[in-house]
């Protein structure tokens, strides 16, 4: 079993340290913030992550998983350093590199001879090179082994996934990473760094393409009166369409899909290609976002006082507690802008947390801790969150303690005669 330093420990970085640790590898975590380090060696996990806690839990009892502060640390003794750093969005467009740089030359100087350091982050075409200079090593091998786990079901898209994909100049190096899943069942594809990281980008890219596909379909769908459920259910029939993504909503983000994106438009434009269809799907998205909030605006009578919306999610997706480029969020800043007041509830975001001022300052919403607490006087409700619970919702008691009897289902989560029998005005999304 090998031993691997992971740099960076944010919802890529635990996942892959705790999946590595639990297929027996001897794994050091390292982060920059001693709080959270402190915490991760207690086994207190700062991210809802389906199963995460349990391999946390079992790689500090059986001491293959452990935690210390700055890279260099976990590097110094390490035969593989695992890059999971942030790669936020700079102010062009392109991502900025200026942690995995920091990372690379803090490490650079300490780790042992001929090991082998990978990019795990999501980083533009061409950095494995960029990795490489400020490393400085000529012994040193550096690998493109892209992420493709989704928040919420990453431990299953570690230890199941579809591909895992190395990029790499040196086949010795390609084949030592590749070791490290022998214990997965998986399709192992190796190629050059300039194209493992295209992958990443391509994959990310043409699944938000897919998405804004269908949230333009569901547009379609309304205008000639299609419902857009079952048109997608006929498409997914086709193999060579498939099944998966194909679910019309507020729009799509997370802290992936639109920097990804954005990043591969700035990428082929500088790379001298217009790729314009990307612009077209950011545009398509940013309309959905429109289009749902005026869907909210439109469902509140004008003549109703003293009201407010009850919007029921606040997170970009079930399954994760992450705020970050929520569509549901962007929606109810339009909301707001519009002048009306907002009530919300979402089962991962408590009352009074101020995670919601962070990723939107100035978005002046209540949220309650209880679906029907938002729903208590509002003239309208929206599910802007596919989360469970929200599929049972006790529509006689809605009746009861709302002003308005309006449904905006920006998620099609609920059957719509169920709250058409108690006299809602129903709205979904392409249907
Ligand atoms: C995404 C990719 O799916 C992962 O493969 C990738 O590794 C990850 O980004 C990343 O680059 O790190 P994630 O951001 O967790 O994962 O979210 P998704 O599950 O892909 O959802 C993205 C957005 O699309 C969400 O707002 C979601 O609600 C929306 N969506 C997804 C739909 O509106 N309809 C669908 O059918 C599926």
């Amino acid at each position: 079993m090998a031993s691997i330093a992971i740099i960076g420990t944010g919802y890529v970085g635990l996942t892959t340290g705790a999946c590595f640790s639990h297929l027996g590898h001897d794994v050091v975590c390292a982060d920059i913030d001693a709080d959270k380090v402190r915490r991760l060696s207690q086994g207190e996990i700062p991210i809802v992550e389906k199963g995460l806690d349990r391999l946390v839990d079992e790689g500090l009892r059986s001491g293959n998983l452990s935690f210390v502060v700055g890279a260099a640390e976990a590097s110094k003794q390490a035969e593989f350093h695992y890059l999971c750093v942030p790669t936020p969005q700079g102010t062009d467009g392109a991502a900025d590199l200026s942690y995995l740089e920091a990372a690379a030359a803090e490490i650079g100087p300490v780790i042992p001879d001929d090991s082998v350091v990978v990019n795990k982050s999501t980083v533009p075409v061409g950095s494995t090179r960029v990795v490489a200079r400020v490393l400085g090593r000529s012994d040193v091998a550096v690998v493109s082994n892209p992420e493709f786990l989704r928040e919420g079901t990453a431990v299953a898209d570690f230890l199941q996934p579809d591909r895992v994909v190395i990029g790499s100049q040196d086949q010795e190096a390609a084949i030592r990473v590749a070791a490290l899943y022998s214990r997965i069942a998986a399709p192992i594809m190796v190629t050059d760094p300039v194209s493992a990281e295209t992958i990443k980008y391509a994959s990310n890219a043409f699944l938000a393409s897919k998405l804004s596909f269908v949230n333009a379909m569901a547009t379609l769908c309304e205008a000639v009166g299609a419902d857009v459920n079952d048109v997608v259910l006929g498409m997914g029939y086709d193999s060579r369409i498939g099944r998966e993504f194909l679910r019309p909503g507020p729009g799509w983000g997370g802290s992936c899909f639109p920097k990804d994106t954005k990043a591969l438009a700035k990428i082929a434009e500088d790379a001298g290609y217009n790729f314009r269809f990307l612009d077209e799907v950011l545009l398509i998205n940013d309309e959905q976002f429109d289009r749902t909030a005026q869907k909210v605006i439109d469902s509140v009578e004008s003549n109703l006082v003293d009201t407010h919306v009850a919007a029921l999610g606040l997170t970009f997706k079930a399954g994760t507690d992450d705020l970050r480029d929520s569509p549901a969020i962007e929606v109810l800043q339009r909301v707001r802008d519009a002048g009306i007041q907002v009530k919300a509830f979402d089962p991962a975001v408590l009352p009074g947390e101020n995670r919601l001022a962070t990723v939107q300052p100035g978005l002046d919403i209540e949220v309650v801790s209880d679906p029907y607490a938002a729903a208590e006087g509002a003239a309208s409700l929206v599910i802007l969150t596919e989360w469970d619970e929200f599929s049972w919702l006790d529509f006689d008691k809605l009746a009861e303690i709302m002003t308005g009897k309006n449904i905006v289902d920006a998620r099609n989560l609920l059957d719509p005669t169920i709250p058409r029998r108690r006299g809602f005005n129903y709205r979904g999304i392409g249907r």
